[in-house]
């Protein structure tokens, strides 16, 4: 069901310094760059081979993340793992009990649909399911 792990996302509490940081890192820039308002974080992804890092930047105190940064001052905020269905995922770790954050697929950057399981449920890590939606094909995030 799991493909392989897509992304790691890190959040930072200052996208501009993260972005200098990782990009002497890697020897390269980042290859998309995207404000999510309906979570009230821009996101900036880097690609590592066939997977990715994704830094999370707050764009508000209203932000998704600004709790984990207020706690943490930023670091490690969830693994994502490539699927071929998110919906389908979701549905088959409901029906054994599993509890998720989200119950549907929503939109995530680079036109991603995105799906979370609870942190509780999977030993205290975020986990972010997502799936290249076929009507965005083209779209780099
Ligand atoms: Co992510």
């Amino acid at each position: 069901m799991l493909q392989k792990i897509d992304h790691i996302g890190v959040a930072v509490p200052d996208i501009e310094a993260a972005i200098e940081a990782y990009t002497q890192l890697f020897g390269v820039g980042p290859s998309h760059r995207e404000v999510v308002e309906s979570d009230g974080v821009e996101t900036v992804m880097f690609e590592v081979g066939e997977s990715r890092i994704e830094l999370l930047g707050a764009t508000g105190p209203d932000s998704k993340i600004a709790g984990f940064l207020a706690k943490r001052g930023g670091g490690i905020h969830h693994v994502a793992y490539g699927v071929e269905d998110v919906q389908g995922s979701l549905d088959a770790l409901a029906a054994q009990g599993m509890q998720l954050l989200d119950t549907r697929p929503r939109r995530g950057a680079g036109g991603k649909l995105v799906g979370f399981v609870h942190p509780k449920a999977v030993s205290g890590v975020l986990t972010e399911l997502c799936q290249d939606d076929p009507a965005a094909a083209g779209h780099g995030g």
